[in-house]
């Protein structure tokens, strides 16, 4: 450990200029020197090193700090190779303590132990009849014995008892496997089983080269596909990212990094030659995983799967990078495809080639909604930039923002100074989350889209899901009503995904026919809400016709006013023509609800008498 005395002493006999120097061409101006900025790339002389207080500033990207600094951010060192660093250049001696025998860390013997076991599965792998049937796997898969041994790969095997009677010889106690989650105990008293057994066993190792986890493939079909070991004080799943410890410096020489979905996907494009590669663990890109990646790079670009989940994956990850001031790039391969079946099949040349044809994240994000029609219309233009919003508050970089703002502008017809506005005004749920927080670059938000909740919650008299749910377990059970109810309530009016689902599915099959009919109408993730009403009788006392109309006039009104509040909404961003036409348009709709007043459905009740 290095004195803090020493620290000191560095940063006081540092050459901050001459350092920074090396790097950016630097002017005398007055009391400091300026150049471009080496941050933001930038070529105007916006770049201050003031000597005299050891810092730097860029007035463009308002990256600032010291010496150590500097060096931890441009060149990737961590703060003891940034001091030694200055030391060296300074001729400074500094001192070093050894740290104390308590000060070593506790987390040592896990990470020894994971080692031994990846040790282990490694042995295996390579025994000569233990291991045939992963190393068939690994042939199939076509991963030669050099790209397995540079990735460590192993194989866990089914016995029960081999790994277990390995470790125990080398004198590790079965407790210590059970709390490492290599054993586990499915009851109380039962017997003790490896977590893995026969997988092809992937080491997970941390950013500093400690062995802390495994993840593992079954070599055929069968659930889970992969299984990764449980947490633990080694091991937060979302902390860590796969291969960046064998990437970081391929990373920081290209100044960019990959990311992917999956193990495999590093493992082809390792052995492809595409060595700045990482992966998060099988979740989303977390907040901790992306800012590891700043201090190795400043440009991303995401691989994942063309499919919808892919690409809201993709957008999450970007929000998550531009939030870290990265520079992200989306690349977008054949339907069908991922980066290790894309390489497999077309080769590393080509995977280059799709790599310069990357786009930026939020060109890719203007084009998916341009592409889905939404600037095309005056009602879906606001939706289209609810959904821009939360990438435009995420980024941190300001000058990214501006151009970003600057497009979504040119593209949407919303004026700047309109969108500049959406933008600093926090959504009303952030603001909840961040009250007593300390003001911050903004977080990362969700799209409010796809989050139905957030805006339901605003009115009292709003209709919840569940009158919604109570309407169409109704319908369920009495499906003459149906034909009426879908005179008052169009199928989109319903909020809750599901029960919208089921709704439509009701109208689209004349009620005489089976339920089965209507079943086989249903998207697969409403078939569970679906059982679950019909199985919910209607109570004895239940009144089915109040209720249907109450239900109906709440739903409408709902409608209604969340129609209000969409072209409230639209007003702030349209033009004054486009204005003109809202606003009667809001009037229209203040003079429905008006007439919906009091709840109870004149037709409806005529209905109900007949
Ligand atoms: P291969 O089929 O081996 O090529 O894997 P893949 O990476 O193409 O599979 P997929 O796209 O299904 O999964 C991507 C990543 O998600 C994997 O590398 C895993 O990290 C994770 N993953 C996939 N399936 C499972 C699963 O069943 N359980 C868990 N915990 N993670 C999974
Ligand atoms: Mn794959």
């Amino acid at each position: 450990m290095i004195t803090d005395e020493s620290v000191e002493r560095v940063r006081e006999g540092a050459d901050i200029v001459q350092i920074i120097g090396e790097h950016v061409k630097l002017r005398r101006s007055g009391n400091s020197y300026r150049g471009p900025c080496p941050f933001h790339q930038g070529t105007g002389p916006n770049f201050s090193v003031v000597p005299a207080k050891g810092l730097y500033h860029c007035f463009v990207c308002n990256e600032s700090g010291d010496v150590f600094t500097y060096l931890q951010k441009r060149l990737g060192m961590d703060f003891p190779d940034a001091i030694r660093y200055v030391a060296n250049k300074a001729g400074i001696v500094i001192e070093e303590v050894q740290r104390s025998a308590e000060a070593v860390d506790t987390r040592q013997p896990m990470w020894d132990l994971y080692a031994m076991v990846a040790d282990w599965f490694r042995t295996q792998l390579w025994d000569e009849r233990a291991g045939e049937a992963a190393r068939n796997y690994l042939s199939f898969r076509r991963v030669t014995r050099d790209v397995a041994d540079r990735f460590g790969l192993g194989f866990a095997p089914r016995d029960l008892d081999a790994m277990r009677n390995h470790l125990v010889a080398l004198g590790v106690s079965e407790e210590v496997l059970l709390a490492a989650g290599l054993l586990v105990q499915r009851e109380e008293g039962g017997a003790l089983r490896p977590r893995f057994r026969d997988r092809l066993m992937f080491p997970i190792v941390d950013a500093s080269g400690h062995h802390v986890a495994f993840g593992g493939r079954l070599l055929g079909p069968g659930e889970p596909k992969y299984l990764n070991s449980a947490e633990s004080p080694v091991f937060t799943k979302g902390r860590v990212l796969y291969g960046l410890h064998m990437a970081k410096h391929a990373i920081r020489r290209e100044g960019r990094v990959m990311l992917v979905e999956g193990y495999f996907d590093v493992v082809r494009l390792v052995s492809a030659g595409f060595e700045w590669v990482v992966a998060p663990l099988g979740t989303a890109l977390t907040e901790d995983q992306a800012a590891l990646l700043p201090r190795y790079a400043k440009q991303a670009f995401l691989l994942y799967d063309n499919d919808r989940p892919g690409l809201k994956a993709t957008f999450k990850a970007g929000d998550r990078l531009l939030h870290e001031r990265m520079s992200v790039q989306v690349v977008t391969l054949p339907e069908g495809e991922d980066p290790d079946s894309f390489v497999d099949k077309f080769g590393g040349e080509k995977l280059a080639e799709q790599l310069s044809d990357a786009v930026d994240i939020f060109e890719r994000k203007l084009n998916e909604l341009a592409r889905n029609g939404y600037f095309a219309e005056l009602h879906r233009k606001r939706v289209a930039i609810d959904k821009l919003l939360p990438t435009l508050r995420a980024t941190a970089d300001s000058v990214t923002r501006d151009i970003y703002i600057a497009r979504a502008s040119e593209l949407s017809g919303v004026t700047r100074e309109a969108l500049e506005r959406e933008v600093s005004q926090m959504s009303p749920r952030v603001s909840v989350s961040q009250a007593g927080r300390s003001p911050g670059p903004p977080p990362v938000e969700e799209e409010p889209i796809a989050d139905r909740r957030s805006s339901g919650r605003r009115r009292p008299i709003a209709a919840t899901p569940g009158i919604e749910r109570s309407l169409v377990r109704i319908l369920l059970h009495d499906r003459s009503h149906v034909e009426q109810v879908a005179e008052h309530i169009g199928p989109d009016e319903l909020r809750d995904p599901a029960l919208r689902d089921i709704y439509r599915a009701l109208l689209s099959v004349p009620p005489d026919d089976s339920i089965e009919v209507v079943a086989s109408r249903l998207e697969p993730e409403s078939a569970d809400l679906f059982s679950l009403l019909q199985r919910e009788p209607i109570g004895e006392g239940e009144e089915v016709q109040g209720s249907l109309a109450g239900s109906i006039a709440r739903i409408r009104r709902t409608a209604v006013q969340r129609k209000m509040d969409e072209i409230t909404r639209a007003i702030r961003i349209a033009s004054p023509e486009e204005q003109d036409v809202l606003i009667s348009e809001k009037r229209r709709l203040m003079d429905d609800l008006a007439a919906l007043g009091g709840g109870s459905f004149k037709s409806f009740d005529r209905a109900r008498q007949t």
